[in-house]
C-alpha cells in the first residue's frame, strides 16, 4: 500500500514506548476565543514529543459543522453485570520524553506551560505520569508483543483518506487500569501464566491457556474482519497504587469494540481473566490530527 499519508501522522504515535510520559486530560470549560487557544496549543505540538488528541465534543464546539467521521464520546461497555466506565474529557495531551530522569523535571515544565496557555478555556481533568518498565506491564508481563509493525502499523493505526486534511491521523483510546498486583503477585506462576496466556518466563504463548485467558480473548487475527490495533500503553506507580495507562491507536474505533466485546464475555458468556485483578477506572475516545510542517494540523476543524 501506498505509505504517503504517512508523513502527515504524529510520529509519536508510531514510535517505540518512550521511557517517561504523561497522560494529560483536559476538559472544555468556555467556548471563548477558543479558536485562538487552539492555535496556541498546535504550535506546541509537534506530534512527537507532545502527541495530541481531542474528542468529539470539543471538535463540535470548534465551528459550527466541523465533524470528524467516526469520531465519537466513547460508550458504556457492558454485559452480565461488568461494565467498564468512561470518563470521557475534550483534549488528551502525551508528553513523551526518551530522556534520563531529569527529563521527569523536563515534562513537568512542559505540562506546566501548556496548563496555563490553556487555562482560559479549559480544566485539568488528570494527570498521570507513566514510565517504560522494559516494555512490561508491573504484572511483569512483556506488553506489545503482537503489535503490528512496519507498513502493517502504519495501515492499522492511521486513516488512508482522499482528503489531506483527515490523512494521517488516528484514533485513540484510553483507559486507565488499576491493578491488585497483592492479590496477582499470591496466586501460583501457573495461573499467573493462565490469566495472561503467556509464560512470564519466556514469553511464549501456550496452548494449554484458558479460553479466558487474555491473549486468547484478543488474538487480533482470529476475529472477522480481523481486529489489529497499534498499543501504547504504559505503566504508572503512585503510592501504593499502580496501574496501566492503556493506549491504543487505530484507523477506526471498531477493533477496539471489537475486541473489548469479547473481553466482556458479550460474545460468548466468556470474560478475560484479566479483569480478575485489574479493571478500567475510565477512559475516553479521541481523534489525533494529522501534521504538517511539524505541527499539528487543526484545518480538517478550523477555516484557515
Ligand atoms: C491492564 C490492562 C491490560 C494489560 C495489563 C494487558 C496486557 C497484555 C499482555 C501482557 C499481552 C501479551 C503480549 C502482547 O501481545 O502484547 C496483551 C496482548 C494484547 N492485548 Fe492487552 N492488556 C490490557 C488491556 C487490553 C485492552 C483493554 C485491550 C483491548 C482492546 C487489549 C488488547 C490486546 C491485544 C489486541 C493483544 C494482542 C493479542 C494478539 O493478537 O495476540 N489489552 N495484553
Amino acid at each position: 500500500m501506498s505509505c504517503e499519508h504517512s508523513q502527515s501522522y504524529q510520529k509519536g504515535i508510531l514510535a517505540p514506548v518512550p521511557n517517561f510520559a504523561k497522560f494529560i486530560t483536559y476538559t472544555l470549560t468556555s467556548v471563548d476565543k477558543l479558536g485562538q487557544c487552539l492555535a496556541q496549543l498546535a504550535l506546541r505540538c509537534d506530534g512527537e514529543s507532545v502527541v495530541l488528541a481531542l474528542s468529539a465534543n470539543l471538535v463540535a464546539k470548534i465551528s459550527a459543522g466541523a465533524n470528524i467521521p467516526g469520531l465519537k464520546a466513547m460508550p458504556e461497555f457492558s454485559h452480565n453485570g461488568l461494565s467498564l466506565t468512561q470518563d470521557q474529557t475534550d483534549l488528551l495531551i502525551w508528553l513523551r520524553s526518551n530522556g534520563d530522569g531529569a527529563s521527569i523535571g523536563d515534562l513537568a515544565q512542559k505540562a506546566l506551560s501548556i496548563d496555563l496557555l490553556l487555562q482560559p478555556n479549559f480544566a485539568l481533568h488528570s494527570s498521570v505520569d507513566c514510565f517504560n518498565y522494559n516494555n512490561r506491564d508491573l504484572s511483569g508481563y512483556e506488553d506489545g508483543t503482537e503489535n503490528p509493525e512496519g507498513d502493517k502499523a502504519i495501515e492499522t493505526a492511521f486513516l488512508q483518506h482522499e482528503n489531506p486534511e483527515l490523512n494521517g491521523s488516528s484514533f485513540l483510546v484510553i483507559q486507565n487500569w488499576l491493578h491488585n498486583l497483592k492479590e496477582f503477585k499470591q496466586r501460583s506462576q501457573a495461573e499467573q501464566d493462565d490469566t495472561i496466556g503467556r509464560r512470564l518466563s519466556d514469553n511464549e504463548e501456550f496452548d494449554e491457556a484458558p479460553e479466558s485467558a487474555h491473549v486468547k480473548r484478543t488474538a487480533q487475527e482470529s476475529f472477522d474482519p480481523e481486529a489489529f490495533i497499534l498499543r501504547r500503553s504504559m505503566p504508572w506507580v503512585n503510592g501504593n497504587e499502580n496501574g496501566l495507562i492503556f493506549a491504543a491507536f487505530a484507523a477506526s474505533f471498531d477493533p477496539f469494540e471489537t475486541i473489548v466485546q469479547r473481553m466482556i464475555g458479550a460474545e460468548d458468556g466468556l470474560v478475560d481473566n484479566l479483569f480478575s485483578f485489574t479493571k478500567p477506572q475510565g477512559g475516553g475516545y479521541y481523534w489525533c490530527p494529522p501534521v504538517s510542517e511539524g505541527r499539528v494540523n487543526f484545518s480538517a476543524i478550523i477555516a484557515r
